[in-house]
């Protein structure tokens, strides 16, 4: 059994708290994390206190200086959570008045651990999502940068994983980037839903204090308070928003990765991944793993994951407050770590270096000869020799088969659409003429593609500018 006289709750009970209940109900060793956010919420609850005269302007710089002192002890490591004082809250408020006497126990006037702490969680998701943002927006900068440098380099593009019709390798990047706009656009809408203040509150139905729950709001950068304190201790939408934010960004990630580590294999050969992020096999030399991408892949299991508890957590629970919602932060951390890992790496991938003028890549070197030939075996131009043939008066079902039967030809003749001479194509096609070549090539077929948001190099010049307009670049 703990000795229970050091807890702050202790008053209305007479049994010691059960050692392992102790330590199985306490939130220390994960929520500390948020401690930053923790003292800035006090001192904005202080100052307000000292507003409505709780306070002295003399406590209010007693407390200042004993948080202070607590946030350097924290930050130096001298700071000794302990799992008696059960969470962050108390821990500091425990501290505090071992630092500053009988001052540091007027701080809890009006507020409670339940507003507390959802004021802490949308602090530390501000704060958080400040740096996501940028690790996106870098992201999104290096992909737009090898867009314009790929504006015109030609690919195969694929349907079911088959080779459909040659594309623009800048065309393939930009669509990764339209994924990843949507996904910024998405941060920002749930930042902004976020960004009101549960603090005052109190446990759940206010408090009898004529507290200023406009100034504490102000004060930490909300932009208003929350309009119901139940609402307000018990709401964890945010953190359901967010986790869905990220599963949807994992979704692309997830893509994304999926797609280069199809390219880097020996059959595709599309890319290669530098050294410094892959890893060889102990068993096999001749191998060289993308671990990045697979990781990344991988870990969208564990991001959903987190998604799925936070629904469970919040989906029995009456209003307001309910401990359940301690269940919350280790996922919502994990999410965090988890997605500026993620997104820190990719952008790492790709970004870029000038070497005389010349723009280089550290860790990823596309293989646009192999891109291009693929592009060139794979019957790529099929469907603009169709186009052709209804061009000239074919319906698009006799231009299907028409070109169907030719290129099945090819095929069993190990020949090229292209190189295909004339005689052969009228097996199929008798009034065809000569011209017809200048449809076959993978240039012409991706220039004629050329309205917006498709393929063609102009195109795609028009849309890199309009995201670098966009990213302000
Ligand atoms: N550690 C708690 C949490 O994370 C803080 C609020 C506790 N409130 C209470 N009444 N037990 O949710």
């Amino acid at each position: 059994m703990s000795n229970q006289s050091n807890k702050l709750w202790n008053g209305r009970f007479s049994l010691p708290t059960n050692e392992f209940v102790e330590t199985f109900t306490a939130s220390v060793k994960f929520d500390n994390r948020m401690y930053k956010q923790d003292i800035r919420a006090s001192l904005a609850h202080a100052k307000m206190l000292m507003k409505i005269g709780v306070l002295t302007v003399n406590e209010l710089s007693e407390i200042e200086s004993g948080m202070n002192i607590i946030l350097n002890e924290i930050e130096s490591g001298e700071f000794i959570w302990s799992i008696e004082h059960e969470d962050i809250h108390m821990n500091i408020e425990f501290r505090l008045t071992q630092l500053i006497g009988d001052t540091g126990k007027k701080l809890h006037t009006g507020r409670s651990r339940n507003d507390q702490v959802a004021t802490d969680v949308k602090l530390y998701m501000k704060d958080e999502i400040s740096e996501i943002e940028q690790l996106l927006f870098s992201l999104k900068s290096n992909l737009v940068k090898l867009a314009e440098e790929h504006s015109e380099t030609i690919m195969p593009g694929y349907t079911h994983l088959q080779i459909a019709q040659p594309i623009i390798l800048g065309h393939h990047i930009l669509a990764w980037y339209e994924m990843l706009s949507r996904d910024y656009g998405r941060l920002i809408d749930c930042k902004r839903r976020l960004n009101t203040c549960p603090l005052g509150s109190a446990a759940l139905a206010g408090t009898t204090y004529p507290i200023d729950r406009m100034l504490t709001a102000k004060e930490l950068g909300f932009d208003s308070p929350c309009r119901n304190s139940l609402d307000g201790v018990s709401d964890r939408d945010f953190v359901i928003e967010f986790m869905s934010w990220a599963s949807i960004l994992f979704v692309h990630l997830s893509r994304i990765s999926e797609e280069l580590i199809i390219w880097s294999t020996s059959e595709f050969n599309f890319i290669e991944l530098s050294d410094s992020f892959c890893t060889g096999s102990s068993i096999m030399p001749q191998k060289k793993n993308p671990d990045v991408p697979e990781l990344i892949r991988g870990k969208t299991g564990r991001v959903f994951g987190s998604l799925i508890s936070m629904l469970t957590i919040m989906k029995g629970q009456p209003l307001a407050y309910n401990k359940d919602n301690q269940e919350d932060k280790e996922p919502l951390f994990d999410i965090i770590d988890t997605t500026k890992g993620s997104l820190k790496l990719f952008s790492e991938l790709f970004a870029f270096y000038y070497d005389n003028d010349k723009i280089k890549r550290h860790h990823i070197k596309f293989n646009t000869d192999k891109m291009y030939k693929s592009a060139i075996d794979g019957f790529s131009t099929a469907t603009d020799y169709a186009d052709y043939l209804v061009r000239n008066g074919y319906s698009f079902r006799e231009a299907h088969e028409i070109v169907g039967n030719t290129v099945s030809y090819c095929i069993k003749n190990e020949l090229r659409l292209d190189k295909l001479p004339l005689e052969q194509f009228r097996q199929y096609a008798p009034d065809i003429n000569s011209d017809i070549y200048d449809f076959l090539t993978v240039e012409g077929s991706v220039n004629s593609r050329n309205h917006f948001g498709a393929t063609s190099p102009h195109q795609v010049k028009l849309s890199v500018a309009v995201a670098k307009k966009e990213l302000e670049l």
